[in-house]
């Protein structure tokens, strides 16, 4: 991996050209801090945090635990907010808002994946991912927000399952509703924490391969996670330690998940030929 002085953008090649016009990024963040204060002790939990995302980026942050990887995230998220510094998400200072803009704005920019996919049981897939519209688009009529449901459902391979409940699916295609769910108000930004802790290996490459096609066909990603084999699909990977940002760089040479699912089916398809 190539070494990128910490605070500084990370060349993500997707929208940059020799000459054009400098891109404002979607997450500025500046001397940022969350501090907790509890009776009597205080946790600096994100210690002058200042970086920059730009669209197309896909970041991995990872760090030991309670390295303050999901107090930034929920902040980026805007499920929380700095003790002091600022956070701009596309050019507006997040600190200003009201709560219901603040509201209107996760909905409207802001997609998010949790580990334990969070997804409504005894309530079908095409319902899950339909309830984000209903907050949101509540002027949509119902036979649109189904058909878009449907629509992102097929998006990351879940045609056909759409009327299962979340007991009746492998954890791989939970979260694969929860991604659809997290994609259905079309985001310019998926926060994802620890999406792949509860999958096998390889599922969670699987996981990672919609990422990365998501994130080809646009779509920004920040994703917390604990594993460097993860973290190596990435573009830029995030390390933090203690609060602080202790180092950020580009990920040369990436994994790639779709490569990697081709050859184990090449491979599974060997062993079966030679039983
Ligand atoms: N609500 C809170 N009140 C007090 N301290 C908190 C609170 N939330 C987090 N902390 C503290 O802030 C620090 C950072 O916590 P955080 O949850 O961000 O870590 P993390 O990097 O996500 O860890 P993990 O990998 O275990 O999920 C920890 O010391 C934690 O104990
Ligand atoms: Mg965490």
């Amino acid at each position: 991996m190539k070494a990128l002085p910490a605070h500084t953008r990370a060349d993500t090649g997707a929208l940059s050209s020799p000459g054009a016009t400098p891109l404002s990024p979607i997450i500025r963040l500046a001397s940022l801090c969350k501090t907790y204060r509890n009776a009597e002790v205080e946790v600096h939990a994100v210690r002058d945090v200042s970086l920059d995302i730009y669209a197309g980026d896909f970041v991995a942050i990872m760090g030991s635990s309670g390295s303050g990887k999901s107090t930034l995230m929920n902040i980026l998220g805007c499920l929380d907010t700095p003790t002091t510094g600022t956070y701009e998400l596309a050019s507006t200072n997040v600190s200003t808002l009201s709560r219901k803009k603040l509201a209107t704005l996760r909905n409207q920019k802001l997609g998010f994946v949790f580990q334990s996919f969070n997804l409504l049981s005894r309530t079908s897939a095409l319902e899950n991912v339909e309830l984000p519209m209903f907050y949101s688009h509540p002027l949509i009529s119902l036979e649109t927000q189904r058909s878009r449901a449907r629509e992102v459902l097929n998006k990351v391979g879940l045609a056909g399952r759409e009327n299962h409940w979340p007991n009746q699916l492998s954890g791989g295609q939970q979260q694969r509703v929860a991604i659809a769910r997290a994609l259905v108000n079309h985001p310019q930004l998926l926060l994802a924490d620890e999406p792949t802790g509860n999958l096998d290996s390889r599922t969670s490459i699987e996981i990672m391969g919609l990422f990365q096609a998501l994130n080809a066909s646009g779509i920004t990603i920040v994703m917390v996670t604990h594993e460097l084999e993860i973290a190596a699909y990435c573009k830029r990977v995030i390390m933090m330690r203690d609060g602080r940002v202790l180092s950020d760089t580009m990920n040369v040479e990436r994994r790639s998940a779709e490569d990697e699912i081709a050859a184990l089916d090449d491979a599974e398809g060997n062993t079966m030929k030679s039983v």
